[in-house]
């Protein structure tokens, strides 16, 4: 059981990249999302404070991590993703330094779960990123924000985080059960965000689109190994729980076609 959480939390974190240690003067009275059109209103939509107190982590790994998320939470702006994303791969090291620390605390597989994908992208493609930076770095923010104009990922983080049951489960210290169950909007915005953006960064920039997504989708891809071999009990927790619209994310199937199948 604390293993399914702990996956839950995985799924959780990549979808809604959130937002721990965001000031919370973003409180639950203010703006009721409208239908807003731009990315920029829908990210000021987001209600970050009831978001991390809805997932509500345990503390001894945010002390390592608070600012990475933080980091991560400024890309969901969709401005200058490139350099946000250097510093996030800066912060990063020093995240994984601290957590790399002896007597840290007992969650360092998770943590590398959680991170699989900014270790794909930061590290190991590094060299990638370094030598197509002139293409990559000015059709990021358009390419991005053009699938966000259609698939509307950005509202739906926003809607998640105002949603009053999501608000309940902060004030009442954090559910993450809840929050799961709420994900319906966010899985089906991801579902169109993910293959558009993919292939329209593959145009501008070969492989580049793709090799974003696939670490994106790296700690699903080891979520759906998880859930391939857990007993009956567990995968009828996920399958009552978790929101028809976000199966794509737990089976390898849908993943790969994700990654391959042209839009
Ligand atoms: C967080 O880190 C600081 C120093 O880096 C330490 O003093 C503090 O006890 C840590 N807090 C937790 C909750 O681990
Ligand atoms: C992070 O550390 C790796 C080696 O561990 C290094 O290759 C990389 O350049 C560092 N990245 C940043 C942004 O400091």
């Amino acid at each position: 059981m604390l293993y399914a959480q702990c996956y839950m939390i995985i799924l959780l974190i990549f979808l809604t990249r959130t937002v721990f240690g965001v000031d919370e003067q973003t409180t639950a009275s203010t703006v009721i999302s409208t239908s807003a059109t731009s990315t920029e209103n829908s990210f000021q939509n987001i209600d970050a404070g009831t978001l991390a107190k809805a997932i509500n982590i345990p503390t001894c790994e945010s002390n390592c991590t608070e600012m990475l998320l933080t980091k991560l939470y400024g890309i969901l702006e969709l401005k200058d993703i490139f350099d946000q994303w250097k510093n996030l791969c800066t912060e990063y090291n020093q995240s994984t330094a601290c957590m790399e620390q002896p007597n840290h605390c007992s969650h360092g597989e998770i943590y590398r779960i959680l991170t699989s994908g900014i270790h794909y992208l930061c590290i190991r493609k590094e060299m990638f990123f370094d030598k197509n930076r002139d293409c990559i770095q000015p059709n990021l923010d358009q390419g991005a924000q053009e699938c966000d104009r259609s698939c509307k990922m950005i509202q739906s983080i926003a809607d998640l985080s105002r949603k009053p049951s999501v608000q309940d489960a902060a004030q009442k210290g954090g559910n993450i059960i809840t929050v799961v169950t709420e994900l319906g909007g966010v899985c089906s915005a991801a579902n169109c965000f993910l293959p558009c953006f993919r292939e329209r960064m593959n145009k501008k920039c070969p492989r580049s689109g793709g090799m974003i997504v696939d670490g994106i989708l790296k700690p699903f891809y080891i979520l759906a190994k998880f859930l391939e071999n857990a007993t009956p009990l567990v995968t009828n927790i996920v399958d009552e729980k978790m929101p028809r619209s976000c199966s794509f994310l737990v089976k390898r199937e849908s993943l790969d076609s994700i990654r391959q199948q042209p839009v």
